[in-house]
């Protein structure tokens, strides 16, 4: 760390600072915008830093804001050690990093290295390139099956395209050969086998390290090694979860060879002090996670379990407890989450029906089954105090802390995410958790700008704006703001004890310093347990705790 960024920084020197964070998600371009050019920006960021400050947050992690063309919202990089023009400077990046550390937040960056852009110089300089050549080996070129090589190399599905293979010929390659990328064609897979390639993304964790990025969220973690052998093995169907219990040995995602490039990493990290950190973005079976969560590779690793648990008791439960048992065996930390960039937003999901097929919904512009947005605010609050509570570090996705609803009718014209585009159009895609931010009740874009909004913004935005719940203090805005403030003072030992309830829709738990937390999730109004209440994510009916909430309590 260098000399003035010692001087200015308000961050603690504890180690260990990363295993009970709390970290928000921001998705730059939808922040909040500095030049009223309806982009979110750097130096919109930076003026936030009050806000910031506000929600007694540990970190920040900050989704991609480098150089790209937007073929996946920034996670098709052109250049990774540079800010993109559209959203400020280094210098911009610089002033802003400064800004958080002296107020003692920290600073993630996303790192995207399974593939770069079609923009990235290395990718423009394969395509020029002749068949064979060390250019093209950075990345996975082939020739095509058929008497001409007209056919794909293999069956290989694609995230967002039917085939995971394009011909060169898209993007102007003469050499007659087909590329694969496991995303959109804009996103062609790096090769990782090329040692070019492992050490340009070295140089670029270094780059942020030296700035002073205090860690990393690695995209696609489980994705790099991929089994290239030939004759190719067949996927005819996209591999899920399942074929990834596949113990290291599938096709692409979670190959053994994957961990090397972790441990590589680890060195670097290791190099700093505070040493940098790392969360994976692994989307593979749990009984993998440890492996990236190791001390040993990357550190910690999302757990995206409560992203599908439905709000009830008893999954709550069993998620909860899998994730602390799979912690405590490689002595990593838990990493709770209920939304992110590429999720409906919770507060949607639990104002759902259960039963509902999401997908046909929001195809259908959520007008195929009733959404209770009122109840669906109040679940996610009271789902937010019940992983809020628990041992580990929570990641939350901007705009949870104003009970934010997936906007799910932006017209088709305005639509930009590849997940829709290119995917036959059978899925609404991800724009709908990434509408900028409402910060005013009125007013040009609701605050997020001077203009417009990238992402057509709905009427009911200013209800949820900042403005409008900074005024109320029973507002999810106020309830994060204490429980977030609250949670640093109560925080203790890293585990939990599970106390019976008389009903099985509600959930007790406590940490050992005295913190309970008591959830009713769909059950009959449940007498509150003797103790001093702390915070109550709804407020409690004649002593009684209504479906839908948490209660904190203390009681030694
Ligand atoms: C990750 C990102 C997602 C992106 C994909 C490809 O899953 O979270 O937004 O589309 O990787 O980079
Ligand atoms: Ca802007």
């Amino acid at each position: 760390m260098s000399k003035t960024l010692k001087k200015t920084s308000g961050l603690s020197t504890d180690k260990n600072w990363w295993r009970q964070a709390a970290i928000y998600q921001i998705y730059p371009r939808s922040f909040a915008d500095s030049n009223g050019d309806g982009i979110g920006d750097i130096k919109g960021i930076t003026s936030r830093i009050p806000y910031l400050k506000s929600l007694a947050i540990d970190a920040v992690w900050l989704s991609p804001f480098y150089p790209s063309a937007l073929a996946d919202g920034g996670y098709d990089v052109d250049d990774y050690r540079n800010v993109d023009p559209k959203l400020g400077t280094l210098a911009d990046f610089d002033e802003m990093l400064a800004g958080l550390h002296k107020e003692g937040i920290r600073v993630f960056v996303d790192i995207v290295p399974n593939h770069s852009s079609n923009l990235h110089e290395w990718f423009k300089e394969a395509i020029d390139a002749k068949p064979g050549s060390k250019a093209r080996d950075r990345y996975v070129f082939r020739d095509g099956k058929g008497v001409n090589g007209e056919l794909p190399p293999s069956d290989w599905v694609s995230h967002f395209a039917p085939s995971s293979w394009t011909h060169e010929s898209t993007f102007g390659g003469k050499g007659g050969q087909w590329f694969l990328h496991w995303f959109a064609p804009e996103q062609p897979d790096f090769n990782w086998e090329n040692r070019e390639v492992q050490k340009d993304f070295l140089k670029t964790l270094k780059f942020w390290s030296d700035r002073g990025v205090d860690g990393f969220r690695i995209d696609v973690a489980h994705g790099l090694a991929k089994d290239l052998s030939e004759p190719f093995r067949s996927m005819p169907v996209h591999e899920g979860l399942e074929q990834r219990g596949n113990k290291g040995k599938g096709i692409w995602g979670d190959r053994n060879e994957v961990f090397a490039i972790y441990k590589e990493w680890r060195k670097v990290f290791n190099q700093y002090d505070p040493p940098r950190v790392a969360v994976a973005e692994a989307y593979v079976h749990p009984e993998r996670l440890p492996l990236y969560a190791s001390t040993k590779t990357l550190g910690q690793c999302f757990d995206f379990r409560f992203i599908e648990t439905p709000f009830e008791a008893g999954a709550y439960k069993a998620a909860t407890q899998e994730a602390i048992d799979l912690a405590q065996k490689n002595k990593s930390s838990c990493t709770w989450t209920l939304s992110n960039h590429d999720q409906i937003r919770h507060a949607t999901k639990m104002g759902l029906n259960p039963a509902v097929e999401r997908r046909d919904w929001m195809l259908s512009n959520g007008t195929s089954h009733p959404l209770d947005m009122k109840s669906g605010t109040q679940n996610a609050l009271a789902a937010t105090l019940y992983i809020l509570g628990l041992p580990g570090s929570t990641y939350m996705y901007q705009g949870e802390e104003l009970g934010l609803h997936e906007v799910t009718d932006i017209p088709e014209k305005d639509i930009q995410d590849p997940q829709y585009l290119r995917n036959l159009k059978v899925d609404k895609g991800r724009d709908g958790c990434r509408v900028p931010l409402p910060w005013t009740k009125t007013g040009s874009s609701f605050g997020f700008g001077t203009g417009g909004a990238h992402l057509p913004q709905p009427k009911w935005f200013a209800d949820y704006s900042v403005e409008v719940e900074e005024k109320d203090p029973s507002s999810p805005l106020s309830i994060y703001r204490t429980a977030l403030a609250l949670r640093k003072e109560l925080q203790s030992k890293e585990v939990i004890k599970w106390h019976k309830t008389k009903d099985i829709s509600v959930l007790h738990y406590s940490r050992p310093n005295g913190w309970h937390c008591i959830t009713n999730f769909r059950g009959h109004a449940y007498p509150m347990p003797k103790g001093e209440i702390l915070l109550a994510s709804s407020p409690l009916v004649n002593g009684r705790i209504t479906a839908g909430t948490t209660v904190w309590f203390w009681k030694k």
